[in-house]
């Protein structure tokens, strides 16, 4: 997701970007009422200054970013804080964009060929399996393990057993992609595929690609030490 996107709103970008309050804020702008406001109108009526503002969110977006790319060798040096805000952050940020807008991609695609390519169906019925499976597991992350992740000493036995369940639940969703990428035949696209058909499985094969590295991130990173496998 791009933060300062210009379509997004102005109540968006300061949720995501906390910097962003200041600057609006330097500028009397009013991000809390007037939050439901899209980013580009508001730089409009600012008139000359609109560039400038738009600089300076671009510029806290940057160190935004730099604080975990700067590390991103090194996620093995991050503290658990830190990781898992990164992880939080970046793929579940994605997740929660990507799972709807490939849901509704999928079910168009469907409508226009399920007659002719029947294993849309079963394509259809995986990911629906997948996207319900993750997004229930983001919000599992994000409130039982992610909080207490740093203060582990104290909540040894919580953190094992919900290590547990994350690896368990890492691994079912693996198996979907695995059945995913064997049904697609490698996402390879039929012949009389559209242009929707295409987008559909670039991000199917997308998200696979983002959900090795988040999953690799968590089970052989964050959770390690913690699991009992
Ligand atoms: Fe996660
Ligand atoms: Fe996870």
């Amino acid at each position: 997701m791009n933060i300062i996107d210009r379509n997004n709103t102005i109540g968006t970008v300061v949720a995501e970007l906390p910097k962003a309050t200041e600057i609006f804020k330097e500028y009397g702008i009013d991000y809390c009422c007037g939050g439901h406001r899209l980013l580009a109108d508001v730089i409009k009526e600012q008139n000359i200054a609109g560039a400038e503002i738009y600089e300076k969110l671009q510029q806290a977006d940057e160190e935004r970013k730099n604080l975990y790319f700067g590390q991103e060798n090194n996620f093995k040096e991050m503290s658990p804080e830190v990781l898992s805000a990164y992880i939080e952050d970046t793929h579940h940020s994605y997740l929660r964009k990507a799972l709807p807008d490939t849901a509704e991609l999928l079910s168009i695609v469907l409508r226009a060929h399920g007659r002719n390519h029947k294993e849309l169906f079963e394509i259809y019925r995986l990911f629906g399996q997948l996207k319900a499976d993750l997004e229930q597991h983001l919000l599992k992350e994000e409130t039982l393990v992610f909080p207490i992740v740093g203060e582990a000493e104290e909540n040894l036995k919580e953190i094992k057993d919900l290590t547990h369940e994350i690896i368990t639940e890492h691994e079912a969703a693996g198996e979907i992609l695995r059945e995913l990428r064997s049904i697609t035949k490698d996402y390879q696209l039929p012949a009389d595929a559209c242009e929707t058909f295409a987008k559909t499985y670039k991000n199917l094969e997308e998200m696979e690609q983002d959900l090795h590295q988040h999953i690799h991130l968590e089970n052989n990173i964050l959770l390690a030490q913690y699991s009992d496998r």
